[in-house]
């Protein structure tokens, strides 16, 4: 798994801190205020477990998994709702925890989605930003460390469904995907 990763962008250590900073930003932004957590699975799963004990304050978790229809339909941002929230958030404060923005479209979708059902605020958090492939805009209350355009894994990204689990952030080697 490791000999796959030609470059560590950002350490478990370097995360680590991050996530931490952001957590007590959101502990000081949301005192005294109801806060749900809200990740898309599978990516964000690690950042939200992090990032949850990271605020020091009473939060709720809650989960939803979205795809895409079939390949190009990622770049056209048309996503379908695979499994929903179970929490109703109308009337409460909602923050998407994502682990990346990569063009920016499920987020939108997600955005849109979730405003349609009028929380009291609805705002975003992500670990991880890549760098000037962005279609839309975002705008990104609690924004994550730059990555380059390239092939990241790790901390919840994957390559077919591996490399989620290591602890730091990097670029992997083409030759496991050009295979
Ligand atoms: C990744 C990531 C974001 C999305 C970002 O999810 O977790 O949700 O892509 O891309 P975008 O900004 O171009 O829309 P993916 O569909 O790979 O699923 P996963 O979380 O299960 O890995």
């Amino acid at each position: 798994m490791h000999q796959d990763i030609v470059k560590v962008l950002y350490s478990k250590e370097e995360i680590e801190a991050h996530v931490r900073k952001m957590g007590a930003q959101i502990a000081k932004d949301y005192q005294g205020e109801d806060l749900i957590l809200v990740a898309v699975l599978r990516g964000a799963v690690m950042f939200l477990a992090d990032l949850a004990r990271a605020i020091d304050g009473p939060i709720e978790m809650d989960f939803m998994a979205v795809s895409s229809y079939g390949s190009s339909a990622k770049s056209s941002g048309v996503v379908r709702i695979i499994k929903d929230l179970d929490t109703d958030i109308k009337g409460r404060n909602v923050l998407i925890a994502e682990d990346i923005v990569d063009s920016g479209l499920t987020l939108k979708y997600l955005l849109k989605n979730l405003a349609s059902r009028q929380p009291k605020s609805l705002e975003v958090a992500s670990l991880l930003i890549k760098e000037g492939v962005q279609q839309v805009n975002i705008d990104c209350k609690y924004p994550g460390l730059v990555v380059p355009n390239e092939f990241v894994v790790g901390y919840g990204l994957d390559y077919g469904e591996r490399y989620r689990n290591l602890p730091y952030v990097g670029i992997l080697d083409s030759t496991v995907y050009k295979k």
